[in-house]
């Protein structure tokens, strides 16, 4: 098979060109960065739990009717997604404090807040991707007075939706990062939801025991990275029941057959 053009490499996936014009796969990696990179470090098996629980949750989110880039789940790592010029802002929904918002404002991590929150970060590493406000995204062009309408829109939409998801699985939904992009069909163009959805990019605490189920295990070196993702994965029933979930990559997984 020809070798796959790469598109980028970011911090936890590798963007190829697609089979189609229009197209990109998307590969997860086992990466995990946090603090702006600043701390490195590798989760193995993640990036086929993130494929999937991103798959599962952008199939839902069609389904109720929010456009997203996913197409189609290609195999453990990859997944076809149409391509799309990324808006050059991180979406943070809050419900509950916690993270930089707590650090920020002192107030007490876990504090449910009286409504929920969108926060706004213009995405450049090498700034750091500053917290920046609706005046400063029309000041300086990165979104238009219709487009930052429809994000908030669909922000607010997704998490409702992802809310009540988690709810059901016993899973209290902190806050979430989303990225958008602009869907071109000639000169016109709308957003739709690009991007992940994962453990990688939520706060999620379970209800019971307030457990970290996220990547805040490793931005805080809590350990049980894998455990915490193949937990969400397991309540969300993406796996099934007898599968050696030890065994979550083809490397490793070949690395032990060979062992064996
Ligand atoms: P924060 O509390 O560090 O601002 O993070 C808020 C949420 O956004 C949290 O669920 C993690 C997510 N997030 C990312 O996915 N990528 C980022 O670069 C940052 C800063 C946060």
């Amino acid at each position: 098979m020809a070798r796959r053009r790469q598109i980028y490499e970011g911090k936890a996936k590798i963007l190829y060109e697609g089979p189609e014009p229009g197209t990109i796969i998307q590969y997860f990696k086992d990466d995990a960065t946090a603090f702006n990179a600043q701390k490195k470090g590798t989760i193995s098996g993640k990036g086929v739990l993130n494929n999937r629980i991103s798959e599962h949750i952008f199939t839902l989110l069609g389904q109720i009717g929010v456009p997203t880039h996913f197409i189609r789940r290609l195999n453990m790592r990859e997944q076809l997604v149409r391509q799309v010029e990324i808006v050059p802002i991180e979406v943070v929904v809050r419900n509950v404090a916690a993270g930089s918002l707590s650090k920020k404002l002192g107030i007490e991590e876990g504090t449910q807040l009286p409504r929920t929150l969108i926060e706004y970060c213009y995405k450049d590493d090498a700034l750091g991707d500053p917290l920046v406000s609706e005046e400063h995204i029309a000041c300086f062009g990165w979104a238009s007075q219709d487009e930052m309408h429809d994000i908030a829109d669909m922000a607010i939409r997704i998490n409702d939706f992802m809310c009540g998801l988690f709810a059901g699985i016993g899973i209290r939904l902190i806050d979430f990062k989303l990225e958008f992009g602009r869907l071109w069909d000639g000169d016109y163009s709308r957003v739709i939801l690009a991007d992940e959805i994962s453990p990688d990019g939520c706060r999620l605490w379970d209800m019971a025991t307030g457990e970290k189920l996220d990547k805040d295990r490793f931005r805080r070196d809590l350990g049980g990275e894998v455990e915490a993702y193949q937990e969400v994965a397991r309540r969300l029933g993406l796996m099934p029941e007898g599968v050696d979930t030890t065994v979550l990559d083809l490397d490793t997984h070949r690395k032990k057959r060979s062992k064996d």
